[in-house]
């Protein structure tokens, strides 16, 4: 052992007025260590006074905790257990026909026809559905289509606060209260008085600041007056049953963030179109896809559905309640030849891409040949496509009749929030839903959440994408994505994204509910064939949203096109060769044939050159918006009067000479100019991201540098506020940092004595006792959770970053890290919906407890925990975690963890050698 692990407990005060809480604690230690392992004798003589009936071992938690064992178990598994496991159980009478709020919370229905609101939780849900699904095909052939309603696929919590209240105020519920720019405070304290709690949580303190709440009602917007433009009341005398008496008809995104949150949740009940489909994923191995009724949006109860499953269903034994057991109907499911009918085998893709040291694309996959896909289409007929099949059709058809110039913008985002420091740019419009950004655990759980299923997603799949931009950057340090960063940004090769299309567009992707509750919406943009910058409206190809919060992953596709290579990026390769390609007979002597060819594939306005383009809109005034001639002048000016003398290669090309020119060079691009050359992307690496496989591109540092100054060093490192060091191999933030390092020596603290730059082992020790005395709870959760995922990356760059070591050697080192160390990787952080759902039992368990006695219940919690990773740690410092058979990796490559101020200066200063 190079270090003696230091006994870091805190010191119980023991005084006979906590003899109770002691005692309880007790139990507690017992049911967790057992009665030998690590525990503390001081504490041994009070087992004689515990009523041995105590100690029963019978702790489901109902409702929330009733001791302290439950809620010590509650607590751990809140903050440090990351598996898709539920805390409890799902039954109809306990749960569904329990009322949650309003004032006659807590009765219970005598039946479901009484129900009037409900909270989707996924246990019912996927019960409910895949029960319908596995009797349908017992009684008929024809093709199943699910009924769909968003009040069972995306959280109306909040909403149903509302509709419990609704018969005692019907008239508080008015088109003003989704349209003004804040909540008004009487409203909301009535509203709140009658629900039994918040309406909402973030920045609800800000309401009774009386300076804070004129301030936010003296903004205005254009809806407050034009209130029948934006919104419809719903007649009273009509059912409102699982909905408010108002129907959105327009947003207005002048408003708070929990003011257009509840007209985003209401316009998606009311309005948003349907799904095509829903994805379900077998962990990452196979995907199934279950089509979606498309014009009837009732829920699993006015469909009927429930009814369906209450009737098959026994009663437990013990609670003489009917379960919702999803996990076990989800096996039967996979195991029934059923699931075979909805699996989805893309040809030519194979779900063991991922699985592979690296992966080889050609120029090929940066093309695609759209009029031959349209006519193989056609040629099935049209009545007979699949939904998604036609859906995608259109979306070529119209495509392809678009130019550049004049695509609309398809995505869109309430940029205009306000008090919300302009994040609504950050959000997708329909699945907005709350602030978010005040809560940094809930927030990178989401983002952990959405980056998992979307590679498992891809994975299963074969679909191949990569990590790119700030998504890329986070990962060469940590395996994580950086902590201040938004959103993730991934790229394709444009084949993939029409197979993406083609197959998933408008499906929400479910993650395997045995593993967690993700569940996102797949959209891609229709002006999928127009792959030049154009107007700059569609920068990005498609979104994967999460449905609730609206964060969503970039997806942008590289194909070949004609975009003007821009200035200084052109340093990929030799300036020389370059400009001989270009003075080639084949780039400055294109045959007519060639030229037909580049704009045959457009229909329409599409197929007209910029210039043609400007002299037919010069033409036909009348079919042209404002803005739309504005674009078609952009970029005639571009084209015509800047190119010729720009600063670029590609200066005195045409459309087509550029197209050829890029091509030959094989430089591939985005529709924000984002060039690559193929080498630099291909063959792709392997490589783990938030603890699930990913791909990275052969030359991550090349990549980088084209947008970001990467520093050389791996080691100690300071960023947005953030600190990074080799050992704790996360980026913290400064301020807590400061803490945890007792930098103003608090005597409640330990000091560290070594700095970040060289940070001892033993300090480690110090920092993690000191964030849980301070009381960082959420940084060491952070730290804790992403253990293994960050330990993994690090041995990772050991080995790729490894100057010294063959690139064989290197090659079959990194086989065996990740054949023996990636499976089943914990998740870095928790599922975000049991994560609410375990905070709501806690934070209910710690308003009636003892404030005494949940603190001691946090503290033992916390160091037991300490204590268990602190293992892991020595393990790492003894260089004996990575262990296979009688071997350690530890001991190959380089050692970062000890040794990163000595070795880790110029661990990036190029890419990784392959051959
Ligand atoms: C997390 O909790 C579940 C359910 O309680 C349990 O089965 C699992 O082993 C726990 N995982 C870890 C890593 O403790
Ligand atoms: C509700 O009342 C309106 C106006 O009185 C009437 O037009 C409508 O048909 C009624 N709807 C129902 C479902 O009774
Ligand atoms: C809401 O309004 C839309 C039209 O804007 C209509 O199609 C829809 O049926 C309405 N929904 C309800 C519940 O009234
Ligand atoms: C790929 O899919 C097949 C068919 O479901 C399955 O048997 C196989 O285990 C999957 N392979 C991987 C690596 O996931
Ligand atoms: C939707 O389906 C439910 C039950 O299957 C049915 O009662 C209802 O009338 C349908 N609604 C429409 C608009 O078709
Ligand atoms: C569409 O399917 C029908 C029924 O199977 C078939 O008769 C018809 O030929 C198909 N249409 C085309 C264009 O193949
Ligand atoms: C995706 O689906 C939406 C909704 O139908 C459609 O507008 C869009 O064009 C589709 N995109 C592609 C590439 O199929």
């Amino acid at each position: 052992m190079r270090a003696t692990q230091k006994n870091f407990r805190r010191n119980i005060l023991i005084t006979s007025a906590v003899y109770t809480v002691i005692s309880i604690i007790f139990i507690y230690r017992v049911a967790l260590y057992g009665e030998d392992d690590s525990f503390n004798s001081f504490i041994k003589p009070l087992f004689l006074i515990i009523p041995t009936s105590l100690m029963s071992n019978n702790n489901r938690i109902n409702i929330y905790p009733s001791n302290a064992i439950e809620a010590a178990e509650l607590y751990e598994k809140l903050r440090y257990n990351t598996s898709g496991k539920w805390i409890d159980e799902y039954y109809l009478k306990s749960n569904l026909l329990t009322l949650k709020y309003g004032s006659n919370r807590g009765k219970v229905l005598s039946s479901i026809d009484e129900i009037e609101y409900y909270d989707s939780d996924p246990r019912l849900v996927w019960s409910v559905y895949l029960t319908d699904i596995l009797n349908h095909h017992k009684s008929t052939k024809e093709r199943y289509t699910m009924p769909f309603s968003w009040y069972d696929f995306a959280d109306f919590q909040m909403y149903n606060k509302l509709i419990s209240i609704k018969e005692k105020y019907p008239d508080s519920l008015q088109c003003s209260i989704l349209l003004h720019p804040a909540f008004d405070k009487s409203l909301l304290q009535r509203w709140e008085k009658e629900i039994g709690e918040s309406l909402f949580l973030s920045e609800r303190f800000k309401y009774e600041d009386p300076f804070w709440y004129r301030s936010s009602k003296s903004f205005s917007n254009v809806a407050i007056n034009n209130e029948d433009q934006y919104c419809k009341p719903i007649p009273l005398n009509e059912t409102t049953r699982f909905n408010i008496p108002l129907n959105l008809t327009q947003y207005m995104d002048r408003v708070r963030p929990e003011a257009f949150d509840l007209q985003a949740r209401n316009y998606l009940l009311n309005n948003i179109r349907q799904p095509l489909s829903i994805t379900l994923l077998n962990k990452d191995i196979n995907a199934y896809r279950i089509d979606i009724k498309q014009d009837n949006r009732s829920n699993l109860v006015e469909s009927g559905l429930l009814k369906k499953y209450i009737r098959g269903q026994h009663r437990d034994e013990v609670t003489q309640d009917i379960k919702f057991d999803h996990d076990v109907i989800y096996s039967n499911f996979l195991q029934n030849d059923i699931s075979e009918n909805f699996r989805i085998d893309i040809p030519g893709l194979s779900n063991e891409t991922y699985n592979q040291d690296s992966v080889t694309l050609t120029l090929d996959d940066f093309k695609f040949d759209t009029v031959g896909k349209i006519n193989d289409l056609l040629k099935q007929g049209r009545e007979n496509l699949t939904g998604h099949d036609r859906n995608y059709l259109e979306s070529l058809e119209v495509s392809s009749a678009t130019h550049a110039a004049l695509a609309p913008k398809y995505f869109k985002e309430p940029g205009g929030i306000i008090q919300f420091r302009s994040m609504g740019h950050h959000r997708d419009e329909r699945f907005f839903h709350g602030a978010l950004i005040y809560d940094e655990v809930e927030y990178s759980a989401k983002l952990n959440s959405m980056i998992r299923t979307f590679q498992k997603f891809v994975k299963a799949n074969g679909l191949i994408s990569w990590l790119s931009h700030g998504t890329l950057y986070g990962h060469l340090y940590n395996g994580m994505t950086f902590p201040w960063d938004n959103d993730f940004d991934l790229q394709m090769p444009l084949k993939h994204l029409h197979y993406m299309s083609q197959y998933f567009n408008q499906s929400i992707i479910m993650e395997d509910p045995r593993e967690g509750n993700g569940r996102f919406l797949l959209d891609v943009g229709t002006s999928i064939t127009v792959r030049v910058h154009g107007n700059g409206n569609n920068n990005i190809d498609a979104r994967f949203i999460d449905i609730d919060s609206g964060l969503y992953i970039d997806i942008t596709a590289l194909a070949v096109t004609s975009d003007v290579i821009p200035v200084r990026k052109f340093n990929y390769y030799d300036m020389d060769d370059a400009k001989k390609v270009k003075e080639s007979d084949e780039i400055q002597n294109v045959s007519e044939e060639a030229e037909k060819q580049y704009y045959d594939i457009y229909t329409g306005l599409a197929s007209l050159s910029i210039q043609k383009l400007r002299d037919y809109a010069g033409e036909h005034q009348r079919e042209f918006s404002m803005d739309n001639a504005d674009h078609i002048m952009k970029m005639y000016n571009d084209e015509v009067r800047a190119l010729p003398t720009a600063d670029t290669i590609s200066s005195n090309l045409s459309e087509v000479q550029r197209y050829l020119f890029n091509q030959k060079l094989t430089m591939v691009n985005c529709r924000n100019y984002h060039f690559n050359t193929l080498e630099m992307i291909t063959p792709l690496r392997a490589s783990i991201f938030h603890g699930v496989p990913v791909l990275i591109p052969h030359k991550p540092i090349s990549s980088l540098k084209i947008e970001y100054k990467v520093p050389s060093k791996y080691g100690y490192n300071n960023h947005e506020k953030h600190t990074f060091t080799t050992k704790i191999n996360n980026w913290v933030p400064i301020s807590v940092m400061s803490i945890a390092r007792n930098t103003i020596k608090d005597n409640a603290l330990f000091n560290v004595h070594s700095n970040l730059v060289s940070l001892k082992f033993n300090d480690l020790l110090s920092i993690f006792k000191n964030l849980l005395i301070a009381r960082e709870y959420d940084t060491f959760t952070v730290i804790h959770n992403a253990f293994e995922t960050v330990t993994y990356r690090q041995k990772e760059i050991e080995i790729e970053y490894d100057k010294n070591m063959e690139v064989e050697e290197k090659k079959k080192h990194l086989r065996t890290l990740r054949e023996h160390f990636s499976g089943d990787m914990e998740s870095p952080a928790k599922d975000p919906l049991l994560l609410q759902y375990e905070r709501d039992l806690w934070n209910k368990y710690t308003n009636d407890a003892d404030a005494f006695e949940s603190d001691e219940l946090v503290s033992l919690v916390n160091e037991k925990v300490l204590k268990a990773r602190w293992k892991s740690y020595s393990k790492l410092y003894e260089q004996m975690y990575f262990k296979i058979n009688d071997q350690y990796l530890d001991n190959v490559g380089m050692d970062l963890f000890e040794d990163s101020q000595k070795i880790g200066k110029d661990v990036f200063t190029d890419d990784p050698r392959w051959e």
